[in-house]
């Protein structure tokens, strides 16, 4: 039988970030690059938790980002595709890393294939009742500010620059159908460059430093039926 419940990390996740103030939703993505050897972190937000009515307790964890960017690159040389996702959450005094398989979906419209497919139960549940990704791509990307949009319709991510001001010529703004200003070329180019970063968690270390004396757990994921994730009490 496959538990019916949302896991509890992911259940103390959510609940820690309703409590957070400030820049809620910030978290740090880590991924190695087997190419160079070396590790990479920056920070992202988490767009949305998306879970599969069949799979309650294994949440995907949903981010963006510009298909162009390092990051894509770094996670395409790892054949594991594994990242590490991290929040520190300030109003709880939570610390939450969340290691797991990534999937990456671009515009389908890129010549070269640059996403990675979603592999596991849980992609396997949404291909087989037809989700589609790509309407989840253009809904997230509707859903941010035109500020927000424009930052897609950049010259390459992390190419070098002559000045400061060059980015005077860039778009500001970057309008969707129906809303003033729009620019059916920078939309267009924006969406192009938008993807969907996806986790699909395996492992993750819950420290918990609000409570005395300080607790710290490890969920670990079954792939087997029945109880999801296995707990795995640690010195913190
Ligand atoms: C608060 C904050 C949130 C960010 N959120 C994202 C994000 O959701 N997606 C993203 O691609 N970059 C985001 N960035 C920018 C990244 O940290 C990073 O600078 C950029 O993606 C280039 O990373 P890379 O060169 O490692 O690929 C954010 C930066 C900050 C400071």
């Amino acid at each position: 039988m496959m538990a019916a419940r949302s896991a509890r990390w992911h259940n103390a996740l959510k609940l820690a970030l309703q409590k957070e103030e400030g820049m809620k939703n910030v978290f740090q993505l880590a991924t190695a690059s087997v190419n160079d050897t070396t590790p990479y972190v920056r920070s992202h937000i988490l767009r949305d938790h998306i879970t599969h009515p069949s799979f309650p307790s294994l949440p995907l964890l949903l981010t963006s980002t510009d298909i162009r960017t390092p990051k894509v690159t770094q996670i395409k040389s790892n054949p594991s595709h594994r990242v590490e996702a991290h929040f520190w959450i300030k109003a709880t005094n939570e610390q939450f890393r969340v290691s797991g398989r990534v999937a990456i979906y671009p515009s389908p419209g890129l010549t070269d294939k640059k996403g990675i497919e979603g592999v596991g139960e849980v992609y396997d549940a949404f291909r087989s009742q037809g989700w589609n990704w790509e309407d989840e791509r253009r809904k997230q990307f509707d859903s941010v500010g035109a500020h927000m949009r424009a930052s897609w319709c950049r010259p390459v991510p992390g190419s070098p620059m002559d000045s400061y001001s060059d980015a005077e010529k860039w778009p500001v703004k970057v309008a969707k159908p129906g809303e003033e200003g729009y620019d059916a070329e920078d939309y267009e180019e924006a969406l192009g460059n938008f993807a969907l970063l996806l986790i699909d968690p395996i492992e993750v270390d819950y420290v918990e430093l609000g409570v005395t004396p300080n607790r710290r757990t490890k969920f670990v994921r079954q792939e087997s039926d029945g109880e999801r994730w296995k707990e795995v009490i640690l010195v913190p």
